[in-house]
């Protein structure tokens, strides 16, 4: 099998020195290890050591790329499988999130095109400041992985709580992880960087919707809209316009995609039928099956003992659009979320809604799919059924966009 090769970036904090404990059992597990460090490491451990036990040459500025020995950012970036980031300073943290380059390391971290996991140590009290936790948390949804941080005793004496370095096997357990789902992937690497959607329309439904009850409650679901809107950005990357309805998320807006932001079903509906004529759809939300009969404008007060809600069906979008006649996209794409008997489920959704394709999911509790970074999914065509491996759920998006490009192309060249 192919060398792992590992880049590391080493933040500064006390902890940086177990990084020399990391070099050296990444290289144990046969990994090749380069390693950059931020002006803050090199106070704490010397880029000499971890010269030595890398046996390769440490980086330690944006400067360094421009000598003799250059190897440019982007390069140095992408030659890995894997970036590690320990330890993970709070500061480091905050320059991911907001998208900074000002130093080598956040700038490879932002030219990267490979998986990064990163390991924060820090006092407790920065862990858990609001700022670091939004930051942490908007790195999540940006699909970095991370281990740790562990609660414990703080080199500071009497500071406790979360804020220790992963321990360093901790690290290399999730590092292997990470590894093993990339090369079952076989990588989004290998896919093309052109536009093989330019001059198409694709539009995309995403997220939950929310149904009144009345002015202050609300029916929804836990769709957290990240795979609609992953199917969103990989469209857009593939050279469509893209047009993206989506119910209330938190997921932040796909780059370089038109948004129409909806609440109910009813507006999703509406939000469609004004965007048509596109060549794909795809719809990706978790549309509320249901919504209130009556939602009055007064909030409804308690009464005692039980009281009933009436539900009446919300229109499927899906199938209102696949079954419409002039205006129907050339390719029509519904999801299927189940929890047991996935692929039959989708097959007869498949029918049932007239779409041309369904990727359908399992969505039971313990797969992780709502709301998580990764899915599992099995694409339902007229001519059978694929079975994807597990994937992230940006490469199950562009996978699938360039499937349909694939399949728009073979339409046009069968109309010629
Ligand atoms: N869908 C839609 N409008 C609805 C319900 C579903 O457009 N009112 C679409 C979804 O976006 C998805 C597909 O239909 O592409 C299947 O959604 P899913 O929730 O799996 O199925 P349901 O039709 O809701 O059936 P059930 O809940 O009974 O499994």
């Amino acid at each position: 099998m192919k060398q792992q090769r590992i880049l590391l970036i080493i933040g500064g904090g006390i902890a940086a020195y177990k990084c020399l404990d990391l070099v050296r059992r990444l290289r144990e597990q046969g990994m090749s290890v380069r390693a950059v460090m931020t002006r803050a490491a090199a106070e704490f451990v010397t880029p000499l050591s971890v010269a030595a036990l890398t046996n390769e040459r440490v980086f330690t500025d944006l400067f360094d790329l421009n000598d003799e020995h250059e190897i440019g950012h982007i390069r140095l970036s992408r030659e890995a499988d894997l970036l590690i980031v320990a330890p993970a300073t709070a500061d480091l943290l905050a320059k991911m999130a907001g998208g900074h380059a000002d130093d080598l390391a956040s700038t490879l971290l932002l030219a990267t095109d490979k998986p990064v996991l990163v390991a924060p140590a820090m006092n407790p009290r920065m862990w858990l400041h609001p700022a670091t936790r939004r930051n942490a948390a908007q790195l999540k949804a940006d699909g970095i992985r991370f281990v740790g941080p562990n609660a414990g005793e703080m080199a500071e004496p009497g500071e406790a709580g979360p804020g220790r370095l992963a321990e360093v096997p901790e690290i290399i357990a999730a590092a292997k992880r990470i590894l093993a789902e990339n090369r079952a992937e076989g990588s989004v690497a290998a896919l093309p960087t052109g536009a093989p959607l330019a001059g198409r329309h694709v539009l995309v439904t995403s997220g939950p919707t929310h149904e009144p009850i009345d002015p202050v409650r609300f029916i929804a679901n836990r769709s957290s809209g990240k795979q609609g809107h992953a199917v969103a950005e990989a469209a857009a990357r593939f050279g469509a316009r893209v047009t993206l309805v989506t119910g209330p998320v938190a997921t932040a807006d796909p780059a370089g995609v038109d948004v129409v932001r909806v609440e109910t079903a009813e507006e999703m509906l509406r939000a469609v039928r004004e965007n048509l004529p596109a060549d794909i759809a795809v719809f990706a939300a978790a549309v509320a099956d249901w919504r209130a009969a009556d939602a009055p404008r007064e909030k409804i007060k308690k009464s005692g003992g039980k009281r009933a809600l009436e539900l009446v069906e919300n229109p499927d979008i899906l199938a209102a659009v696949a079954k419409s006649g002039s205006h129907r996209p050339a390719l029509v794409i519904g999801f299927a979320a189940e929890t047991g008997d996935v692929v039959a489920y989708g097959t007869k959704k498949r029918k049932a809604k007239g779409a041309d394709w369904i990727v359908a999911n399992d969505v039971s509790p313990g797969t992780g799919v709502l709301g998580g970074d990764r899915n599992t999914v099995h694409l339902v065509t007229g001519s059978g059924v694929e079975d994807w491996p597990p994937m992230s759920k940006e490469d199950v998006a562009l996978r699938l966009m360039l499937h349909a490009a694939g399949e728009l192309r073979r339409n046009t060249a069968a109309a010629e």
